[in-house]
């Protein structure tokens, strides 16, 4: 089968970062899927893994954690889908990734495919709809069915991959959400998904959060770098509020600036269910199959911006590239085999 691959971590205007690869088949075993995958989409976890190092890999290590498809074959133990079914699917980190033309998922991971998209928006989903859906919904223990309506969210980078899912499940909740932006293009974007309200985070946040007659937050969710806004979160957030980091801080984190207010900070790492084999991980497949059902009763919006074809190294190491620039509104998708 192609697939696209490493063997060395190399800037990405290298051409040999990302190479055209032909990979056996997998054979999936015990509760595995085995996917021919249609269309894939590429998240910032790509490019830190890539990101050049002095490492050699024996046999080529295949990328990408998120991948819309259909189900050839299944497992002995499975029982959740069968050949044939349309699905979606991030996956799992320490597994061979989704730049291939098949591959293996554990069932208990994947979600049925939303029926009122095509494969490209199903693809743009699944990894940053299941870290939205579990920061907002379990590390900060807001209602997903309501009860905390009227609440204040600040979403913190709210244009972005995970942005564009948070800010419309938040809102979806009741919360009143106001969203940092940075460019007028990302304004755009944000409002055509239903934020009301924005910050320019190149500016301080406190006095915008005032001026929008928000002075206190009772959540942040916080998308960009954990070091950075660290402060400023103790600063916004109410007394007794709690805030979601899913960026690997990079220094210290001084805890004693969230005691005053008995404010809680809470990690999301979207591989964590499946890195430990935690015995609830068939909750990323509930997840992708609840938000399947709102994306096709049309209370949720698509992510997806744009779509190269075909999935190629070429291909990748372009959309590889236009996530390290850090510009990119929404989700970027690759699609079709040549
Ligand atoms: N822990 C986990 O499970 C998990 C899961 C997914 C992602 N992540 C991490 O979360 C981060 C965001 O992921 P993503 O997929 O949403 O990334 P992304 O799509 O690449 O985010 C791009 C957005 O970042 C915004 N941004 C740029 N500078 C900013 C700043 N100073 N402050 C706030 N926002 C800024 C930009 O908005 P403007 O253009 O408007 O400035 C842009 O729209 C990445 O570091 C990723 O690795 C972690």
């Amino acid at each position: 089968m192609k697939a696209v691959g490493l063997t060395r971590y190399l800037p990405i205007n290298d051409p040999e970062s990302l190479i055209d690869i032909d990979l056996p088949m997998p054979q999936p075993e015990a509760r595995d899927l085995l996917v021919r995958v249609e269309t894939i989409s590429v998240n910032p976890v790509d490019t830190k893994i890539r990101a050049p190092k002095d490492k050699l890999e024996s046999t080529p290590r295949v990328l990408g954690w998120d991948a819309a498809g259909v189900v050839e074959s299944v497992g002995s133990e499975a029982t959740l889908f069968k050949p044939g079914d349309a699905v979606y699917y991030a996956g799992e980190i320490g597994r061979p990734g989704s730049n291939s033309q098949f591959q293996l998922a554990d069932e208990r991971l994947v979600g049925r495919k939303p029926r009122t998209l095509d494969f490209a928006q199903a693809a743009a989903l699944p990894l940053t709809t299941i870290t939205a859906y579990e920061a907002l919904f379990e590390r900060l223990g807001i209602s997903a069915d309501g009860a905390d309506r009227g609440k204040s969210l600040l979403i913190i980078g709210a244009a972005g991959g995970v942005g564009s899912i948070a800010l419309q499940l938040a809102r979806l909740a009741g919360l009143i959400v106001i969203g940092t932006v940075g460019r007028i293009e990302t304004r755009r974007w944000t409002a055509s998904l239903g934020l009301q309200l924005t910050a320019d985070h190149g500016q301080p946040l406190p006095g915008q959060l005032a001026a929008l007659g928000h002075p206190e937050v009772d959540y942040v969710l916080n998308l960009n770098s954990t070091d950075r806004y660290w402060q400023v979160t103790a600063e916004v957030l109410r007394p007794q509020g709690k805030v979601c980091s899913i960026v690997e801080n990079s220094g210290p984190l001084d805890q004693s600036l969230y005691k005053s207010k008995s404010l809680t900070h809470a990690w999301e790492f979207m591989f964590t269910r499946a890195m430990f084999k935690t015995a609830d991980m068939i909750e990323q497949g509930r997840i992708l199959n609840r938000v399947a059902d709102w994306i096709d009763q049309n209370a949720l919006k698509p992510t997806l911006t744009e779509t190269l074809s075909p999935i190629n190294a070429a291909n990748l190491r372009r959309a590889h590239a236009r996530l390290e620039s850090g510009t990119t509104i929404g989700k970027l998708a690759l699609s079709g085999w040549a």
